[in-house]
Parts: structure tokens; C-alpha cells; sequence
């Protein structure tokens, strides 16, 4: 037999059981922008190819090689967002949220890049964010990892995840410190791999970020970005840290940490777990000062973050196992016969009038009283309500507890709200 049409390679469908995890993470990230005053943003999932060439850099690996890019039928470029940070930007200067004020902005959906997929790594994900406009830092840099910290508490997580961080300074001392770096590969050009070659005169400091065995001695030799950073750039750095010691954050400062696209300037972070192998990076951010100016804005300092949430299951399923969220109804209706069956469809709607949290489930389509109750099992519910002709007659139902031991019950129909659910 046909297999019939498949999803795309590295594009993931996500069933009813997997989401419940999902859903446990959504709640407690709306749960956190509330306390941390941060509000959502939408922005399409296609852009104008331009848009991403000119932030993420033309010599990035996502801007060369991973955007899914197409003409449409008008002949524009478009581009399915391979990051969330240009999209709100552009948003942001389009409707007018970034000149001459602030904005704490996050957002999630649906990321496209056409990697290699493997575990942790799909060619559509999805990506929760924040962005932060008009706050030079590094008060709002610091609010942001303390965000990203008490996420991993609520989630249990704060032992599998550890922070990097590094300054990669202004565009003036990068500029140097890229000269620097060119002078000194290019000084060992025969120890450089196929892949550092290429990266040598378009974007040096990515070789500082190989994933080569044989690179890294001669990474670890190679000149350090703080050579080249001015007081202001070492002093953002000193107050950044302190913060994260204040709030008791460990960090280990990685000189090697780059990033993969170009906008960054001063400081960048990466929350890594051992958990997931080569993609053990779960959430990745750092400043990006000049992005606005670039995009046709005002100079306006940002800084923000993004995780891919298909990371974050994995790591909560490996860490955790059972999600602590249970998605189950809490009832499930037994009828017997048209006339419980009549009387079963009112007294759930009185009930999901009367205690709107509880999640019930009404048996369809008849069957006996065995395969009700099988049903009713399966559904993951704690409680059968049954009804059966003479229950209706007595205006009464049976109560039966499906997970623990417990006598059957029968209480008047009425009284069903104030049950001990
Ligand atoms: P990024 O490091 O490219 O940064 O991506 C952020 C996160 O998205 C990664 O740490 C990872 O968890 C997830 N991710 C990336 N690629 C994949 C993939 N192919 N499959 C699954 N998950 C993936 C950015 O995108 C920046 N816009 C972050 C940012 C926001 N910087 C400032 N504001």
C-alpha cells in the first residue's frame, strides 16, 4: 500500500499526547512575561528576503545556506523567517514602537532553516523570545538571564543548564579585533580546516567558534577579544557580572562564544545542556545595538533572547519523564439509555456552568454498561458519572472513582457541583 503524501523532512507533526508538554511550557512562559511585564508580538512567518540578509549577514550560514527563499507570483523575494529578532524589529519600526521609547516585547511560533535535521534540530521549530528596546543595559541584559534562570527553576531544569557568556564589544572594537584575528590564522593558514579557510577573510571570528577537535589549540592560542575592548565595553561587562552574581547565577565566561549571526555587539549568552548532544545549545541571545540602525531606524540599543522549544521538550522529557501537566478529562459520563443520555447532556452543560475548570467527557455513540466504563478508562478520566434509568427517575447518579479504591457513591443530581472533584 502507498504510504500517501508525508510531511516534509525535518518538519514535525505534533499529536495530542506529545503537546501536553507544550502546553505546560506556554503556561508558564505567559505566566513569567506577566510578572516580568513583557507583551506579545506577531509578526508573519513570511518577510522580505532583505530583511534577513541585511540583519543575520550575508556570510552566516543561515543567510547562505539554510533560508527557504522563493519568488511569489509578483516576482518579490520572500523568505520564511529563519529567526524572530529582524521580523519584530521591522515591526517594531514599521508601526512606530521603537523611536523615543521602550518596549519589552516576547513572542513564539514557527522558526524555518534547512539544516541537516537530526535530533534537536528541524528545519521548522519553534522559537520563544523576548526583545528589549531603548534600555542601554546592562540592567535589562541581566532582567533577561534572570528571566531565562527562573524559567529552568519552574521547570525543575536549573541543574541541567549551564550559562556562557562572553563581550564581543562596540563595532569599532570588533572591527580591530577581527583585523587581529585575520593576522593571526592567517599567520598558521596551513592549520586551518576547509571550513576556516572559507570563514578567514569573510568572518573570522566564526572560527573561534569550530566545532573542529583539531582547531582547538590553535583557537585557544588566538588573540582575545578583551585586547581590543575599551573601558566602556569592560566596564558593561563588570556590572553585567555582578548582577548575575548578585542574583546567584553561575556563568562561565567563554572568549570562543561568537553566535551565529551578525547583528551582536557587546554581550552574548548561550544556556547549554549535556543533555542533547551536538545540540545541546537550548536558548541564545545578547545585544544587538546597531540592528535598528541598520533596518532604516534611529540608534536604539536592544537586546533579547530566543529558545527553541522542541529543545526544551526534549530535555524536560529525558530529565523529568512524565509531563507534571495532566491534559485528561476529570469525568467521564456514563449513559444508559436515551433517557440518561437526555438527562446526561443537561447536567454536564449545569456542570461546566457551575465549575468551568473541570474537564468532562460524555459518552457517544451508546454501548453497554462494560464498554462505557472501558471508555471511560482509556480517557484518562479520575471519575465516571453514571446514569441509568433509575438514576434518572431519582433525579440522582453514581459516582465511581476510576484510579483508587473507593465505594461508589450516589448523590442527588443536583449537589454534583459541590462533589469533591
Ligand atoms: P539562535 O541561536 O540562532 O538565535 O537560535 C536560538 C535557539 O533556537 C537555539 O538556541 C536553539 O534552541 C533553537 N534552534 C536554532 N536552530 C534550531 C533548529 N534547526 N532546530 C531546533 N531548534 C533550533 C536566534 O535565532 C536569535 N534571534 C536569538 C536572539 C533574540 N538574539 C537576540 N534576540
Amino acid at each position: 500500500m502507498s504510504k500517501g503524501i508525508q510531511a516534509i523532512r525535518g518538519m514535525n507533526d505534533y499529536l495530542p499526547a506529545e503537546l501536553t508538554y507544550w502546553h505546560y511550557i506556554e503556561a508558564t512562559l505567559r505566566r513569567l512575561t506577566a510578572q516580568y511585564n513583557y507583551h506579545e508580538i506577531r509578526t508573519p512567518v513570511l518577510e522580505s528576503t532583505a530583511l534577513f540578509n541585511r540583519s543575520i549577514g550575508e556570510t552566516t550560514d543561515i543567510v547562505s545556506k539554510e533560508m527557504y527563499t522563493f519568488d511569489d507570483r509578483n516576482g518579490d523575494s520572500l523568505t520564511l523567517r529563519p529567526e524572530g529578532t529582524a521580523s519584530v524589529v521591522r515591526a517594531g519600526l514599521q508601526h512606530g514602537l521603537i523611536y523615543n521609547q521602550t518596549q519589552k516585547l516576547w513572542y513564539l511560533g514557527p522558526i524555518f532553516r534547512h539544516e541537516r535535521p537530526q535530533k534537536g534540530r528541524y528545519r521548522q521549530f519553534y522559537q520563544f523570545g523576548l526583545e528589549a528596546y531603548g534600555y542601554a543595559g546592562p540592567d535589562i541584559d541581566a532582567e533577561i538571564v534572570m528571566f531565562i534562570a527562573r524559567l529552568w527553576r519552574e521547570l525543575g531544569l536549573e541543574d541541567h543548564l549551564h550559562l556562557q557568556i562572553n563581550m564581543l564589544g562596540s563595532q569599532a572594537e570588533r572591527a580591530v579585533y577581527r583585523e587581529k584575528l585575520v593576522d593571526y590564522f592567517s599567520a598558521h593558514q596551513d592549520q586551518l580546516d576547509e571550513d576556516s579557510q572559507r570563514r578567514l577573510h569573510k568572518n573570522p571570528l566564526r572560527i573561534l567558534d569550530t566545532k573542529n577537535p583539531e582547531m582547538k589549540a590553535l583557537v585557544s592560542e588566538a588573540p582575545s577579544i578583551f585586547d581590543c575592548l575599551g573601558d566602556e565595553s569592560i566596564a558593561h561587562f563588570e556590572a553585567y557580572k555582578a548582577y548575575l552574581d548578585r542574583a546567584g547565577i553561575k556563568y562561565t565566561v567563554n572568549h570562543c562564544l561568537v553566535r551565529g549571526l551578525d547583528y551582536y555587539s557587546h554581550i552574548v549568552f548561550e544556556w547549554v545542556t549535556d543533555h542533547l548532544g551536538a545540540q545541546g545549545t537550548v536558548a541564545a541571545g545578547g545585544r544587538y545595538d546597531v540592528l535598528i540602525e541598520q533596518l532604516g531606524g534611529k540608534p536604539t540599543p536592544a537586546v533579547g533572547f530566543a529558545m527553541g522549544i522542541e529543545r526544551l521538550v526534549l530535555l524536560l522529557a529525558e530529565i523529568k519523564g512524565e509531563c507534571p501537566l495532566d491534559e485528561s478529562p476529570d469525568i467521564y459520563f456514563v449513559l444508559m439509555g436515551q433517557a440518561a443520555e437526555n438527562a446526561g447532556f443537561q447536567l454536564a452543560e449545569q456542570l461546566r456552568d457551575d465549575c468551568p475548570n473541570l474537564k468532562l467527557q460524555l459518552n457517544f455513540g451508546g454501548g453497554n454498561f462494560k464498554n462505557q466504563l472501558k471508555r471511560a478508562d482509556k480517557s484518562g478520566a479520575r471519575f465516571a458519572v453514571i446514569l441509568g434509568d433509575d438514576e434518572v427517575e431519582n433525579e440522582q447518579v453514581t459516582i465511581k472513582s476510576l484510579r483508587e479504591d473507593k465505594p461508589q457513591e450516589r448523590i442527588a443530581a443536583h449537589t454534583l457541583s459541590q462533589f469533591g472533584w
